[in-house]
């Protein structure tokens, strides 16, 4: 068994961070997004790691992932020379899959729980063998809005999925297709034989549809935990909350001066100092990072070497060498690298703007 990560892709949702960044990079809890998925991949018991990259970010998330040995992994980059849609990235990657079944995981998906139940139902149900034996398993979940999901709609006997449904403006069910799958080398089959859709990608659904038509079985689970999909802003301050919740520690490996509470579940990490200040958990604070006069709130990962100076923030992500200093109080934030935020002594109300193109400010 191999795993295709997809960590292609435009990000436009996640604009300006993506300009500089890939989204699969940008951190959760201090860790980079991709660094869940591999994680996760080889709790499952898989080592051969093939990454999908775009031209545009695909040298970062080399930089990042390296050759795989801290996860003793072996990974191999594989370009895909324009975001093609999901079964388009497959294609591009048939000659790393050859004739393996795979694991298929979206680079900026986390999931409670990992796949390792996933995978094994897969390989049992195919040793069991034989014509009868699956060709894909997919993830679902429940959602309050199918709409705007690719929706499985499942056969209530055998509970193996009947048809897929993308976006639907009818949902036939509320069971959303999780960025993970499972496939047989059938699936490079089922990929030939589909068109683009009316968005120019090449489908996985239409692919999982296509596997369906042509009478092969399409296994399914459903997700009892959480699944976080960080597209867009809102998705990465969720998953920093859950992540930290579920996984945040109290460890104090830097400096906390006599005058700081730290409550609850903080994690300081070395070399970072809190000075004067209160520190509420669940919350990360990055190496060498300066947090001084300040309240930080629950939910808040302020990044390596960024310096916090006389205000209250809360529920933010904060990336690395920021320097954000005397302007009351900041929640619900994402704010990207090397950012300064400062008040003016001047006296004067006028707020004075450097913003990168796609910022967004509200006052
Ligand atoms: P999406 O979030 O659907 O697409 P996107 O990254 O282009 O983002 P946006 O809509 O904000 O512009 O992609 C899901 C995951 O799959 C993500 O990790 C990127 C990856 N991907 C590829 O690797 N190749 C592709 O062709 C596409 C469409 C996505």
């Amino acid at each position: 068994m191999k795993a295709l990560i997809l960590s292609g892709g435009k990000g436009t949702r996640l604009r300006p961070l993506t300009y500089t960044t890939a989204k699969q990079l940008l951190p959760v809890a201090n860790k980079p997004i991709l660094f869940f998925v591999a994680d996760q991949i080889v709790q499952a018991g898989i080592r051969e790691i093939g990454v999908i990259i775009s031209p545009e970010t695909g040298e970062s998330i080399r930089a990042a992932l390296g050759d795989g040995q801290r996860w003793g992994a072996s990974i191999r980059y594989i370009l895909q020379d324009r975001p093609g849609g999901l079964a388009h990235a497959v294609k591009t990657a048939q000659p790393f899959l050859g004739e393996d079944p795979f694991l298929m995981f979206l680079g900026d998906n986390l999931i409670q729980g990992g796949v390792s139940d996933l995978v094994q139902d897969f390989v049992e149900a195919r040793a069991g063998g034989g014509s009868a034996a699956p060709d894909a398993a997919i993830l679902l979940k429940p959602v309050p809005d199918p709409r705007q999901f690719g929706v499985a709609v499942l056969d209530s006997a055998s509970g193996r999925v009947e048809r897929l449904v993308e976006k639907p403006k009818d949902p036939p069910s509320n069971l959303a297709l999780v960025g993970v799958y499972l496939f047989s080398p059938r699936i490079h089959q089922a990929i030939a034989r589909i068109q683009p859709s009316w968005r120019g990608e090449l489908e996985i659904t239409d692919a999982i549809q296509e596997l369906l038509d042509m009478g092969a079985r399409v296994d399914a689970r459903v997700l009892a935990g959480w699944w976080l999909d960080t597209g867009k802003k809102d998705d990465i301050l969720e998953a920093n909350r859950v992540v930290l919740d579920e996984y945040c520690r109290q460890s104090i490996q830097g400096e906390v001066d006599a005058e700081s509470h730290i409550v609850g579940r903080v994690e300081v990490a070395a070399g970072a100092r809190i000075i004067r200040s209160t520190v509420r958990g669940p919350a990360v604070i990055g190496a060498g990072a300066v947090v001084e006069d300040c309240f930080v709130g629950p939910f808040s990962a302020i990044g390596a070497g960024t310096h916090l100076c006389h205000l209250s923030l809360e529920h933010s992500v904060v990336l690395e060498d920021c320097m954000l200093s005397g302007v009351g109080r900041i929640e619900d934030s994402l704010i990207g690298r090397n950012v300064r935020v400062t008040r003016a002594d001047d006296g004067r109300q006028a707020l004075r703007l450097f913003l990168g193109d796609d910022s967004q400010l509200a006052v």
